[in-house]
């Protein structure tokens, strides 16, 4: 079943899959690819809602997806009641439900020079935005940033596909010390950048959008809000005041319309939708 929310076509129905590849680059983070029953036309930045029977649905980025072989990559961080039963029980082979691609994605500019900044799961969207760049004949350099050594992951990845990598950790135990603030500041240039996107804890990419203001750079964030429906129904996911919805407006927006937004980099809105400032870490 379709239907049309504001310009968009929103698919409800349901597709099937199969856990295709299961994997844990660190302890806390699990690399999922799923095997789907039916083609995907996804953009990069959108996401799907993963169902988990008896547990929950819960909004994912579409980390990558192969076309030719029908198979969706995910990163799943564990934080709470659906993922932890997802790093815990899912098994190659599983059964999984999921519906999307929804929301409204990166822009994919052609020719062009890129500036990719993750901080941690952040980089969830990431390899598929960079191939999809690549595809356009646009350069993309990549900032990733983590707490630690021990929560570095995905490097490879990136090194493998962008121009430059740079990657930094808060106490200097891997790459470069600091955060991709630093990285931005000190070591590249971000005037040479016809656009910069970036993925994160909120507070850091309200820094990396003020950055970019300061230099007249375009930018485009994605954001996380608690989620219900995700076609932009329920209201669960407005920002202030503009009532924007991240599941249908977003999850990614423009710096100018971010400019906008008060609650960018504030608050957010918990299950029962109260609005209650954004966690610090
Ligand atoms: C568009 C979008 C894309 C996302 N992509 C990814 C991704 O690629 N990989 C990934 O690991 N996570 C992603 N998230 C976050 C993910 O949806 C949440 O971590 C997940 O819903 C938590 O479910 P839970 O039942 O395990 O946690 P809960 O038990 O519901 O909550 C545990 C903790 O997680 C926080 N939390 C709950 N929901 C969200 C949310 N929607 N966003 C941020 N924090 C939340 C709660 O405030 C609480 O502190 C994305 C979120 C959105 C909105
Ligand atoms: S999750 Fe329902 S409106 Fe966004």
């Amino acid at each position: 079943m379709r239907f049309c929310v504001s310009s968009q076509v929103v698919r409800l129905a349901y597709i099937k899959g199969r856990v295709h590849g299961l994997n844990k680059p660190i302890e806390r983070v699990l690399w999922c690819q799923i095997k789907l029953d039916e083609p995907l036309k996804p953009e990069p930045g959108q996401f799907v809602m993963l169902w988990i029977p008896g547990q929950g649905e819960i909004p994912l980025s579409i980390s990558d997806y192969s076309v030719d072989e029908g198979i969706l990559e995910l990163v799943i961080a564990k934080v709470g009641k659906v993922t932890t039963y997802i790093h815990e029980r899912l098994k190659e082979g599983d059964l999984v439900a999921l519906r999307g691609p929804y929301g409204r994605g990166f822009s994919v500019v052609r020719e062009s020079t890129c500036l990719i900044v993750a901080g941690g799961c952040g980089l969830a969207p990431f390899p598929f935005l960079v191939r999809k760049l690549l595809e356009a004949r646009s350069s993309v350099d990549v900032i990733l940033g983590f707490k630690t050594a021990s929560e570095v992951f995905h490097v490879a990845k990136f090194v493998h596909l962008a121009r430059r990598t740079f990657v930094a950790t808060d106490d200097g135990s891997y790459g470069l010390k600091g955060t991709v603030v630093d990285v931005i500041k000190d070591v590249v240039d971000i005037k040479g950048y016809d656009i910069v996107y970036v993925c994160g804890k909120e507070k850091m990419m309200k820094a990396v959008v003020d950055l970019c203001r300061e230099h007249n750079v375009r930018c485009e964030a994605s954001l996380e809000r608690y989620m219900k429906c995700g076609i932009g129904i329920c209201g669960a996911c407005v920002l202030d005041p503009l009532g924007l919805r991240v599941c249908r407006d977003g999850p990614v927006f423009s710096s100018t319309i971010l400019a906008l937004i008060e609650d960018f980099g504030q608050s957010w809105r918990d299950h029962c939708g109260r609005k209650i400032p954004i966690p610090e870490s």
